[in-house]
C-alpha cells in the first residue's frame, strides 16, 4: 500500500496548490536577486551622505591617485561641511553634478563652486538649468582615470539624468527611480509615460547586478540593484498602463520648497547666495 503523506495530498488540491506555487515564485524571485557583487577598483573612493531634511543622497567620488573628484547632488545646508571633507581628504573636486533641477532642496553646487577654486557645475542642457557645463545624452564625466557616462532619463523631469559608472557596476539614477519607488511625474515637465520607458530602457537595461543609488530615501534604504526593482519595485513591475494609473491617482502635495528651490536651481543655487548678501 503506498501511503500518501497528508501534506502532500494538500499540495495537490485546489486549494493549497496556487498557495504553493506562488511560494515557490516568490522564492525564485528572491534567490534570483541576489546576484554577484561587483567589488569597486582600489582606486575609487565612494561616499555617501544624507539631508535628513529633505532625505536627499550626495555622493562624492574620487580617483585615488590623481585626487580628482566630483560631487553628485550636494545641498546647500551641507555645502561648508562637503568642502571641509573634500580638502581633509586632499581631493581636488573638478565637478559638482545634479542628477536634476530638484524642487525639494537648493543645490549645493553654487555654493561649492565659492567654497572650492576649479569647481565647475553641471547639469542636464535639457534641465533648462544654468551651468558651467550643459550635458547631453552619453556625455561622459571624467574625474582623473574614472568615468561617469550621463544617460537621459526623463520623465520625473524632462531634463533627468542617471549616471553610470560601468567600471564600478554602479548607477545614480536621481529621481529616476528611487528604491522601491519612483520621483513623482505631475510637475516640472514630468511624464509618466516617460519615466516608465526611461526606467525600462535605460536603467533596467543595465546588468543585473549593477547598483543603484538613488537621489531620496525616506525611509533609510541606502543602495539596491537593478535584478531587486526588477523583482519588487511596486510600481515599475507593473505595465505601463497601470503604472500611470498609479501614478495619476498619487494625490501629492503641492511640495513645500518647489517655489523657492526650482528658481534657486535655474542658477545652481548661486540665486539664493545672491539674495542672503542683498
Ligand atoms: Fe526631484
Amino acid at each position: 500500500m503506498i501511503i500518501t503523506p497528508i501534506f502532500l495530498k494538500k499540495l495537490t488540491s485546489h486549494v493549497v496548490v496556487p498557495f504553493a506555487v506562488r511560494l515557490f515564485t516568490k522564492q525564485a524571485k528572491m534567490s534570483d536577486t541576489l546576484t554577484e557583487n561587483i567589488s569597486t577598483s582600489s582606486d575609487f573612493f565612494f561616499r555617501q551622505f544624507f539631508d535628513p531634511k529633505s532625505s536627499t543622497y550626495t555622493y562624492l567620488l574620487a580617483d585615488i591617485e590623481t585626487k580628482k573628484g566630483i560631487i553628485i547632488d550636494p545641498v546647500i545646508e551641507w555645502a561648508d561641511r562637503d568642502a571641509q571633507i573634500i580638502n581633509e581628504l586632499g581631493i581636488d573636486l573638478v565637478y559638482a553634478l545634479n542628477t536634476h533641477m530638484h524642487a525639494d532642496h537648493i543645490t549645493g553646487s553654487g555654493k561649492l563652486k565659492n567654497l572650492l577654486a576649479g569647481c565647475r557645475s553641471v547639469i542636464s542642457r535639457a534641465s533648462g538649468a544654468k551651468a558651467d557645463i550643459l550635458l547631453d545624452h552619453q556625455d561622459h564625466i571624467t574625474f582623473g582615470r574614472h568615468k561617469l557616462v550621463a544617460h537621459s532619463t526623463p520623465g520625473h523631469t524632462e531634463g533627468c539624468m542617471t549616471f553610470v559608472c560601468g567600471e564600478q557596476g554602479i548607477a545614480f539614477t536621481g529621481d529616476t527611480l528611487l528604491i522601491r519607488g519612483c520621483g513623482r511625474t505631475d510637475f516640472q515637465g514630468g511624464s509618466a509615460e516617460k519615466l516608465y520607458k526611461s526606467v525600462h530602457s535605460v536603467i533596467f537595461k543595465l546588468p543585473r547586478n549593477y547598483r543603484l543609488y538613488p537621489a531620496h530615501d525616506y525611509s533609510g534604504k541606502t543602495v539596491s540593484t537593478v535584478a531587486e526593482e526588477q523583482a519588487f519595485n511596486p510600481r515599475l513591475t507593473k505595465t505601463l498602463d497601470e503604472f500611470i494609473r498609479i501614478m495619476e491617482n498619487l494625490n501629492l502635495a503641492y511640495p513645500k520648497m518647489i517655489d523657492v528651490a526650482v528658481p534657486a536651481n535655474k542658477v545652481c543655487g548661486i540665486y539664493e547666495l545672491q539674495v542672503a548678501k542683498e
